[in-house]
């Protein structure tokens, strides 16, 4: 584990993404990351409007892309998976 590289997850937190609910998935993100000791492994961080809005909430985790995340809970998983690889 020590010596890899931090994983970065980038959240759109421009208005539309925000108004389909980005807030939750912030707050989901956040207590993920505190309950797990995961700080030292995932810098979050958020982004302005990525000019996808139709199909937001947005998030991306190094360079993959996610999009019409509607479920706080399924933040978590994809995390974890991408913690994994
Ligand atoms: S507000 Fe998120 S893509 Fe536009």
């Amino acid at each position: 584990m020590a010596g890899k590289e931090k994983l970065r997850v980038e959240l759109c937190m421009g208005s539309s993404c925000f108004a389909r609910g980005n807030a939750g998935i912030l707050m989901s993100l956040e207590e993920f990351v505190e309950q797990n000791g995961l700080s030292d492994r995932v810098d979050l961080e958020g982004h302005l409007c990525l000019g996808k809005c139709n199909s937001g909430p947005h998030m991306t985790i190094g360079d993959k892309e996610y999009s019409g995340i509607s479920d706080p809970d399924a933040v978590a998983d994809i995390i974890r998976k991408a913690l994994e690889e």
